[in-house]
């Protein structure tokens, strides 16, 4: 891990931020800890959004006890694709994406074929607290499957693509998307084996990939490169990020968003915890940019004025994005 250790080292000199600086300058400072249950259960999510007006990809169901599990024929009823996941799961772990019906079985997004017992099972280990934060019981949340934006099919393998973007009380401050790859299993997971690329706050044209720690250009499954591919609906996606603050009210979190075929952007979760390695596939420090919306949160608060969220993503897309190459 040489590679990533002379990476880290050379971010270090442009503001890169730590591990223990990230928990006691920003999520400590910035995220009230009664406000944690909002997006540590991702059905409290759902629901908050929905109140917000915000789109989320639609809820069938929960399952919330074993004997509630008699219950998931009738939750998915005669439909042949959605999601089981732990509602207060993390890192991609315990969720199940079913992309269709095979001969009385089901059919995951990564080709593997199961019976209705193992998805018993599966979400007999969810209710267990097998993926849960602390390990206590949890509950089974069962939703619409996202089918990606055909965009997304020349630079991911199987799976959902998702868009992160970290938000600092209101103002994105840095964004990176996801691919998932053979080895993450149709997760955009960075530490399933998704690929991680920065995105130009200012124009939604990917930048530098990263894989495992390691700088790549090209998607290992489907070879073709990563960088410089333009996001649709970039503006859309920085304002439905900037409003997140407004629906949760922690002032620092990581939003991740999908782009369906369908239904256009959509609320995946939100984090209170938001990684680290976001720097590394945009080749750039996070105070350096957190410490500019701090120094804009103080001339404002001193002027008693706030800021809406068109206007905060334009301050964001003015000051942090990339000068586009001038001809000649
Ligand atoms: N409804 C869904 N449809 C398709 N894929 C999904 C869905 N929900 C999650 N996934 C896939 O699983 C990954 C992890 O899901 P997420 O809800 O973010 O949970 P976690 O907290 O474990 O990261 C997503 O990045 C996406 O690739
Ligand atoms: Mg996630």
């Amino acid at each position: 891990m040489f590679g990533f250790w002379k990476t880290w080292k050379a971010l270090e000199a442009r503001g890169i931020m730590g591990i223990n600086r990230r928990n006691a300058d920003y999520v400590l400072k910035y995220n009230k800890r009664s406000l944690y249950p909002i997006v540590d259960d991702k059905i409290i999510t759902k629901e908050r959004a929905l109140a917000a007006g915000i789109h989320v990809p639609e809820m069938y169901g929960v399952i919330s006890t074993e004997k509630e599990i008699d219950k998931l024929d009738e939750i998915i009823g005669g439909r042949s694709d959605f999601v089981i996941k732990p509602a207060q799961g993390a890192g991609g772990d315990g969720i199940l994406v079913v992309a269709d019906r095979f001969e009385g079985r089901y059919r995951t997004v990564s080709g593997k074929i199961i019976s209705h017992e193992e998805i018993e099972h599966q979400i007999s280990s969810i209710l267990t607290g097998l993926y849960s934060l602390g390990g206590h019981r949890d509950r089974a949340l069962i939703e619409y499957r996202v089918v990606p934006d055909q965009i997304f099919k020349s630079i991911s393998y199987e799976g959902v693509p998702d868009i992160r973007i970290i938000v600092l009380m209101g103002y994105p401050v840095m964004a990176m998307l996801r691919l998932p790859t053979r080895q993450s299993g149709g997760k955009a997971n960075l530490h399933q084996g998704a690929i991680g690329v920065g995105v130009d706050l200012a124009t939604g044209l990917t930048l530098r990939g990263t894989w495992l720690n390691n700088i790549i250009t090209k998607h290992p499954d489907t070879t073709n490169a990563v960088d410089g591919v333009q996001l649709p609906n970039w503006d859309g996606f920085m304002k439905l990020a900037a409003g997140c603050y407004e629906l949760c009210g922690l002032g620092y979190i990581g939003v991740d968003m999908v782009l369906d075929q369908e239904k256009g952007p959509l609320i995946l979760e939100l984090n209170a915890r938001p990684g680290l390695n976001i720097q590394i596939a945009n080749d750039c420090g996070l105070t350096l940019r957190t410490h500019a919306v701090e120094a804009r949160l103080e001339a404002l608060n001193a002027a008693g004025v706030t800021e809406t969220p068109e206007e905060r993503v334009k301050f964001v897309q003015e000051m942090f994005g990339h000068i586009p190459p001038v001809e000649g």
